[in-house]
């Protein structure tokens, strides 16, 4: 009633030649119109008022309900106003969304689903025995420390096919927003705590994905860095900043991968939402950088849908009737700018005409889930990082074949994070399973003992209130140290695996999260001390998705794993690392700190308890190991770090310059070890009156068998020395020296030498 009325004073207001106006806009004509044969100018005259609405907005397809009450959208529209239950639910259950379909044009609902580390929909459907498993790929930061971007594009091509082949048209990642903290709920699904990581790997999985005819959606576009409060937070950072360290990924994916889509992130930056910021979506993504494609909002995001349309905001997920009628009213009484919704509908027209659906393809909902399992669990195994290894503890030698398997994610591994970034997968292979099938036995009360213990600590805990909750941490089991001594008799060695989880709408904690608890220091001291006193030796596996304290117990293992959530494959591959069938060839692409105190952001990052509204960036570029090494202060594992059962040699250093402000650099590395490896090479740069170090390149050599050497080359550009100046809208190069870092980790400094700009080059 409400809206009728709305709508009478509308026509009063704009007059007989508005309503003319309008009648010709709302006639449904174009009986011959269609999407592909007929112009996007064409489709777009062709449709009425109320259909160019609907196609800014998605087609709820009923979401579940339970989400925390935050999720309803800064208005709390979805609290207000149950969501339609869109034409398209059946399309492909439990998609994420779909846009809204005119079929008398042409039109196709395109299916649009998560997400980072594979394709998230309902593995059941209630019609069929049949199911729909999707491959969990290993999370983000795991694929980033494998520093390879040729295997995140093979990994991008099994994501992308598995998508088209359960009919999906658009995957909603890869994500990579910064590791600003260790706390950040979400970090496990972006790639690390540095742009140029962060937007090379974004890259590398775009062009995968999309390499097979799906598209991608880059998120959250930007600095949506942690989870409190994250539908309305203001995140208060300078502009250098912004384009240095918040900015400079997206930009890199976008130049190097043209992403199909872009969505936009919840929070706001310096006072405004994302999603209704033109500045960030017009003049910065498509202007400056050239994007072409569509913005989505976020699930909810926003609070101002007029706005949203025009900064470029062309979809708004996952949509309801009312925001349509929103956005048509708008156009109605002169406060939208039909033109406007025009431009947006023309680019997600543009997307729609390549998709699958559009193209009429015939999706087998039958992918070869068997051949991404292999790729999956490569994947998982080279992005694996070896943090410590006193006296060749690992690879395991002939003389280990009984392991006493503590911690229980040694039986219940954890694959990946929670919330969006799941997979619902057929399977995870625990690492007792991949180490049984390697060869190594575990005794049995091990497996009943951790079976009765999770059980009982699900009991106590109670279910999660919604699916989309991040999980429920349970308390590891405390052994006595009697239990220990007969075990350390019994066995070879003992494995204790620590583990966490995390998800959207929560950050994680620093007591009982970052740090390990209770139990788990027990744990670790006990375990050390009964093994080691019978001269056999503790290997901590860390099945984890975000940074943990690991200064103060490191000490007691002779080993650590960092072995990630790596997917489905998790056991096969952290056996294949533990046993040595595969050389350990990961490295960090963030940094482990002595202490959270130590974290430059631990001062300014969101504390719920008080309920922040703003997140000031006051650490400004001085993020991960631009600030640890800049300002001297000593890591726990830094940025770049990772061992090997191998040693690698850097030799031959050399610059030339090139025309147009170029430098080649090229040096060989060299496998001076004994087995078959890998080695990670990376390229920092430094200006000569400045403390911090700058990643700009990297690169992973072939597997070399001992002895070989493999010539890497570099080309050093002048936008790889410029920095942004808020002051000319434009980064600037400035003339002078510049150091040439070449290392193995980012203190771990190999061969150096500098190289010289003649003169300031502006971009
Ligand atoms: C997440 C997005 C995700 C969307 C759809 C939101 O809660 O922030 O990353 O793509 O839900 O599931």
């Amino acid at each position: 009633m409400k809206q009728i009325t709305n709508k009478l004073n509308t026509l009063r207001t704009i007059g007989l030649a508005g309503i003319a106006a309008m009648l010709v806009s709302c006639s449904p004509s174009g009986q011959n119109i269609r999407l592909g044969k007929s112009t996007n100018q064409e489709v777009i005259a062709a449709m009425t008022l109320e259909e160019k609405a609907q196609l800014l907005v998605g087609d709820d397809p009923g979401f579940p309900r339970g989400y925390p009450s935050g999720f309803g959208g800064a208005d709390t529209l979805f609290d207000s106003q149950p969501p339609v239950v869109g034409q398209t639910k059946k399309l492909v259950p439990g998609a994420a969304g779909t846009t809204f379909a005119i079929p008398r044009l042409g039109i196709p609902a395109i299916v649009l689903a998560d997400g980072p580390a594979g394709v998230r929909i309902d593995p059941m459907r209630p019609d069929t025995t049949k199911t729909f498993y999707a491959t969990a790929f290993p999370i983000e930061s795991l694929l980033a420390c494998s520093w390879d971007t040729n295997l995140v594009r093979q990994v991008g091509v099994c994501m992308g096919t598995e998508a088209k082949e359960y009919g999906v048209d658009i995957l909603l990642g890869p994500a990579l927003n910064i590791h600003r903290n260790p706390l950040g709920g979400r970090n496990f699904e972006y790639y690390s705590e540095d742009p140029v990581v962060s937007g090379e790997m974004a890259a590398a999985m775009v062009n995968g994905v999309q390499s097979v005819g799906v598209g991608t959606s880059i998120k959250h576009f930007a600095a949506n860095n942690n989870e409190t409060n994250r539908m309305s937070i203001n995140a208060e950072i300078d502009e250098k900043t912004l384009h240095e360290i918040y900015l400079k990924g997206f930009e890199i994916a976008v130049k190097k991968s043209n992403p199909w889509t872009v969505m936009s992130a919840y929070n706001k930056i310096k006072g405004v939402y994302c999603s209704e910021n033109p500045v960030l979506l017009d003049s910065i993504l498509r202007k400056d950088w050239g994007f072409t494609g569509f913005v989505m909002t976020d699930w909810f995001a926003g609070r101002d849908r007029i706005q949203q349309v025009k900064a470029g905001n062309d979809l708004q997920m996952p949509g309801s009737k009312y925001i349509a009628e929103q956005i048509a009213e708008a156009v109605q009484n002169g406060d939208l700018d039909e033109a406007v919704v025009d431009r947006n509908i023309d680019r997600i027209l543009n997307i729609i005409k390549q998709t699958p659906r559009f193209n009429g393809y015939d999706y087998s909902d039958n992918p070869d889930l068997k051949a991404h399992a292999k790729i999956a669990a490569q994947a998982a195994t080279d992005g694996m990082v070896l943090l410590k290894n006193n006296r060749n503890t690992l690879p395991l030698g002939k003389a280990i074949s009984k392991i006493a398997a503590f911690g229980i994610a040694s039986f219940e591994t954890i694959s990946r994070g929670t919330g969006s970034g799941n997979v619902n997968s057929a399977y995870t292979v625990s690492i007792k399973q991949g180490l049984e099938k390697s060869g190594y036995g575990i005794p049995a009360e091990f497996e009943k003992a951790y079976a009765e213990h999770v059980q009982a600590e699900k009991e106590r805990i109670g279910e999660k209130k919604s699916y989309f909750d991040p999980d429920i941490m349970l308390q590891e089991k405390n052994w006595s140290e009697a239990e220990l001594k007969q075990f350390a008799a019994e066995c070879d060695l003992a494995l204790f695996t620590i583990s966490r989880t995390s998800g959207e709408f929560a950050d994680r904690k620093v007591a009982d999260d970052f740090q390990l608890t209770d139990i788990e220091q027990q744990m670790i001291r006990k375990l050390s001390k009964a093994f080691h006193a019978q001269g056999k030796k503790l290997v901590v596996v860390l099945n984890i998705g975000g940074v943990i304290e690991t200064a103060s117990w490191k000490n007691e293992a002779d080993a650590i794993v960092l072995a990630w959530q790596p997917g489905q494959e998790a056991g096969t591959a952290i056996a294949q690392i533990l046993s040595g069938d595969v050389t350990p060839s990961g490295k960090l692409t963030m940094t482990f700190p002595v202490k959270y105190g130590d974290v430059p952001s631990s001062n300014f990052f969101p504390d719920p308890s008080t309920n922040p509204q703003q997140t000031d960036y006051t650490e400004g570029t001085a993020v991960g190991y631009r600030y640890y090494r800049g300002a001297d202060v000593a890591t726990s594992y830094e940025f770049g770090f990772g061992l090997s059962y191998n040693d690698f040699t850097y030799n031959n250093l050399s610059v030339d310059s090139l025309p147009d402000h170029k430098f080649q650099i090229e040096l060989s590395v060299t496998n001076t070890g004994v087995n078959n490896g890998k080695e990670v090479v990376q390229l920092y740069l430094k200006s000569k009156d400045s403390r911090m170090i700058q990643l700009k390149h990297f690169a992973k050599t072939a597997l070399l068998k001992p002895g070989e050497s493999e010539t890497l080359k570099f080309e050093v550009t002048a936008q790889d020395l410029a920095e942004y100046d808020p002051g000319q809208k434009a980064w600037s190069a400035e003339p002078g020296t510049y150091d040439v870092l070449i290392g193995a980790s980012s203190q771990d400094i190999r061969l150096r030498t500098a190289i010289e700009l003649g003169k300031q080059v502006i971009f």
